[in-house]
């Protein structure tokens, strides 16, 4: 089978959050099982230092047609990585500036987005035209769910484009795109399409809403989190439509890259270390502390790590509201988080009223991000919903037990510790509020007291095996389960 990824995001190329992790490490999984995958995306700035000087280019010009003017885009060959073929959309007017959905300096989106996706939407479809039509596009939440829109409506009658089925995954309801009524026309797409039951939604073009009506199934990125969207709180006004597709609707939990996330032969860390032999850890936390500046934390105090990007979604007011409660705790806390400047300036304030117990480095640090992984003995994720969650996966690698809410994929991989049995690997609080998330915090600190059940608390976590190798067979069925469909 062939499946092109459209996605706006991958690493290591282009990263805001988790969906770069997927789109970079499923696709050399499904080649793993034998099926061949391209990914395509757009050429941004800080793709540049990736490829070579001298640029490939697999096609020269695809004109694209907008109401007044055409724009011209490139077709970059980036090669074969791990047996998957890289193309790059290469409209510079577009892409190549600072930032990747929106200008590094604020939290806000570039004005032209639905023209950035629109093009690379379609340059994509034509692209494939010339460079191989798929068995299936696997398209990844609102900037590329367009491309399903494209194919079912300006494509349709496209006779090389007819067979392909299209496989909508969605990462992050919260984020749907929604631009205004004249982008339908901007794109060329005809008016009709423009109802309630397509892609409108409160008087705006909605292009997750389009991805959802016109792809033929589509998957979110936990079982939980797929039910979860199902209803008002979770579906953000999308509810009611993907109810009604609800057979057309799976929920496949991401998998860890361990070849990125492993505590054994992370080159980030100061010490590597197994279950069979912890003792690195203790290094890796003496060199998280030193990063920031928290040397002088008691070896018996435990370190609660957290990152995150800074959004609403993450659940860090509580943090904010019960940190002077918290505080009156033996603990530390290490925080790396940058985004919305509300949160950055909630933890800089936290930071100067408790110097000697929260630290907190607002930016974004691949390496220090594993640094606290390795180095903290408990990670806190107290999210008002989440999807499917990468860090909590990673901290279980790490030895590191998480505190998390017990929503989307949390709900599915965090476990609660039971000291009698000796079994979980987490503590998890159900209701949205502080009280509940302090009271977690409260379980854990309690639970550290006990080195022996701490330990195995650990080692039950770093058990677990959340591989890409089951969520790829799983994407296979769904890519079959289209093609069946379609005959
Ligand atoms: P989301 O995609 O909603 O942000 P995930 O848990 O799926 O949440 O993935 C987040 C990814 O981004 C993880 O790989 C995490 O390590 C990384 N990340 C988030 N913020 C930062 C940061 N400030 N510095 C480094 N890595 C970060
Ligand atoms: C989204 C979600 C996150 C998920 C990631 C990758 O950003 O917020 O929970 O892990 O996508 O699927």
């Amino acid at each position: 089978m062939h499946i092109v990824f459209a996605a706006s995001e991958c690493v290591p190329f282009a990263k805001t959050g988790g969906l770069a992790d997927v789109v970079g490490a499923l696709p050399p999984e499904l080649v793993k099982l034998g099926h061949q995958v391209t990914v395509y995306l757009p050429l941004y700035k800080v793709v540049r230092p990736h490829l070579p000087e001298e640029l490939t280019f697999a096609i020269r010009s695809i004109t694209i047609p907008f109401t007044y003017y055409n724009r011209f885009a490139g077709i970059v060959d980036g090669g074969i990585r791990d047996g998957v073929q890289f193309y790059f959309v290469d409209c510079p007017e577009l892409f190549d500036r600072d930032g990747i959905y929106g200008p590094k300096t604020s939290a806000g989106d570039f004005g032209d987005n639905a023209e950035r996706f629109g093009l690379f939407n379609r340059v994509v479809l034509e692209a494939t035209k010339q460079l191989g039509v798929p068995d299936i596009f696997h398209v990844h939440d609102w900037q590329t769910a367009l491309l399903a829109v494209y194919l079912h409506t300006i494509y349709f009658f496209d006779p090389a484009l007819r067979k392909a089925g299209i496989v909508l995954s969605i990462h992050n309801a919260g984020y749907q795109g929604w631009f205004p009524p004249n982008t339908v026309p901007q794109l060329l797409f005809p008016w009709d399409i423009f109802t309630v039951e397509k892609v409108e939604q409160n008087d705006t073009f909605n292009f997750l809403k389009g991805g959802i009506v016109y792809s033929d199934y589509m998957t979110t990125v936990s079982p939980t989190y797929a039910r979860e969207i199902q209803t008002p709180e979770f579906g953000s006004g999308l509810e009611g439509l993907l109810s009604r597709r609800h057979w057309d609707l799976r929920g496949i939990l991401n998998g860890v890259d361990y070849s990125q996330w492993d505590p054994s032969r992370d080159p980030n860390l100061a010490a590597h270390y197994t279950p069979a032999k912890l003792d690195g850890k203790v290094e890796c936390r003496r060199d998280l502390l030193h990063a920031f500046g928290l040397e002088a934390v008691a070896d018996a105090t435990p370190v609660i790590g957290i990152v995150s990007r800074f959004a609403t979604q993450k659940g860090l007011d509580f943090v904010a509201q019960i940190a002077d409660r918290m505080m009156e705790r033996d603990l530390a806390m290490v925080v790396l988080g940058s985004g919305e400047l509300y949160y950055e300036n909630l933890f800089r304030n936290l930071a100067a009223r408790y110097p000697h117990k929260i630290s907190v480095q607002i930016k974004y640090d691949d390496a220090l991000a594993h640094k606290i992984e390795a180095g903290s003995d408990m990670f806190l994720m107290p999210s008002r919903y989440e999807p499917s969650g990468l860090n909590q996966m990673y901290s279980l690698k790490y030895g590191t037990v998480p505190i998390a809410r017990a929503t989307g994929g949390l709900e599915d991989t965090v476990e609660e510790w039971n000291a009698e049995t000796g079994t979980g690997t987490g503590f998890k609080f159900y209701g949205y509020n502080p009280s509940d998330l302090l009271t977690a915090i409260d379980r854990a600190l309690a639970a550290f007291q006990d080195k022996i059940g701490w330990k195995k608390l650990m080692l039950n976590g770093m058990a677990k095996d959340y591989s890409w190798q089951h969520p790829a067979r799983e994407y296979i069925e769904v890519y079959e389960e289209v093609l069946r469909r379609r005959g």
